[in-house]
């Protein structure tokens, strides 16, 4: 059963179209992620389904629930992480996740115990009665990452997890977020980073200007647009007129960028006697392929 549907979602700013008539549903348990460009739209759709800026078209439904109808109790089964850290810089850190948890009428004793176990889920004890401007920034990462599980959500939205986190930290919330996928927590996450998507997310739909390019599981997205191999060739030591002429004539598909030509080909028979090095396919591959190399700003 689809756990949030969005049914063609729209998003104006004035005359700028953010979201442009997406169509989404969600798998209960599954964790499914928006990826596309700075400016795609991903924080929009996102802010629309936490009920934190209003929908300019389309419906949305959570757990069965018409956002439109019931926002308040969308927001109460939400654990919802926003891109940009809120904390509240006068309070310490146990303050932080106590407050938040008063916006869920969470029953002291309740929001107490469950404080004490997301500092020690986000390796956070240590810093309990520190304020915010004591914590480093990844460490202000964890802690939004935890305050987001006080009302111990069935389904938690993302906007850029591992920002600012060190691999380390990172890997860590990956590993968390696999937790609470096997205990049943559905997760919408948006990122840029493609071995998270590729790592974390089951499905992922690719954004581009506010649409929807594609959605797919990781690895079906690679297959469908990339095959599993790319030869790469550089061009420092090629002569670059020559070589081009050669895949041609061979009638190889091809892209030159940052200096290096990407040949996609699956048939090694074609690429043979050319100079250069196979990888595999990525899904950052099928980010540029459906997104373009250029920045849209
Ligand atoms: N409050 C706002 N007022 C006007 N325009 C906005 C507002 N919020 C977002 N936009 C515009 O909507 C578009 C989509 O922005 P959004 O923040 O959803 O992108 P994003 O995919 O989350 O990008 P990023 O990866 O940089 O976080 C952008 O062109 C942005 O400038
Ligand atoms: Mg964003």
């Amino acid at each position: 059963m689809a756990i949030i549907i969005a049914r063609n979602l729209t998003k104006k700013f004035k005359e700028l179209t953010a979201v442009d008539n997406i169509s989404l549903e969600i798998e209960e348990g599954e964790c499914f992620g928006l990826l596309g460009p700075n400016g795609a739209g991903k924080t929009s759709i996102i802010r629309m389904i936490t009920a934190v800026s209003p929908v300019t078209h389309g419906d949305i439904w959570v757990m069965g629930k018409d956002l439109k109808r019931y926002p308040r109790e969308v927001k109460a089964i939400l654990g919802v992480i926003p891109q940009m850290d809120n904390l509240d810089e006068d309070l310490t850190v146990i303050q932080n996740l106590l407050t938040f948890a008063r916006y869920f009428a969470i029953h002291k004793d309740v929001a107490y115990r469950r404080s004490l176990e997301i500092l020690h889920l986000m390796k956070l004890e240590g810093k309990r009665d520190s304020r915010i401007e004591e914590l480093s920034g990844g460490m202000k990462r964890r802690l939004l990452i935890g305050r987001g599980l006080i009302n111990a959500p069935k389904i938690i939205i993302l906007d850029e997890p591992s920002i600012g986190l060190d691999p380390q930290a990172r890997h860590m919330v990956w590993q968390k977020l696999r937790e609470l996928k096997a205990q049943g927590v559905t997760q919408l996450l948006c990122t840029q980073n493609m071995e998270e998507a590729a790592r974390i997310c089951d499905r992922v739909a690719i954004i581009h200007q506010g649409r929807i390019v594609d959605i797919d599981t990781p690895q079906g997205l690679v297959a469908k647009y990339m095959g599993s191999q790319i030869w790469e060739i550089d061009l420092v030591s090629v002569e670059r007129d020559s070589i081009i002429s050669e895949l041609e004539s061979r009638r190889l598909e091809f892209e030159e960028f940052s200096g290096i030509i990407h040949v996609f080909s699956t048939d090694n028979k074609l690429i043979e006697g050319l100079p250069g090095t196979a990888r595999a396919a990525t899904l950052e591959d099928v980010f540029f392929k459906l997104t373009g190399r250029s920045l849209v700003e």
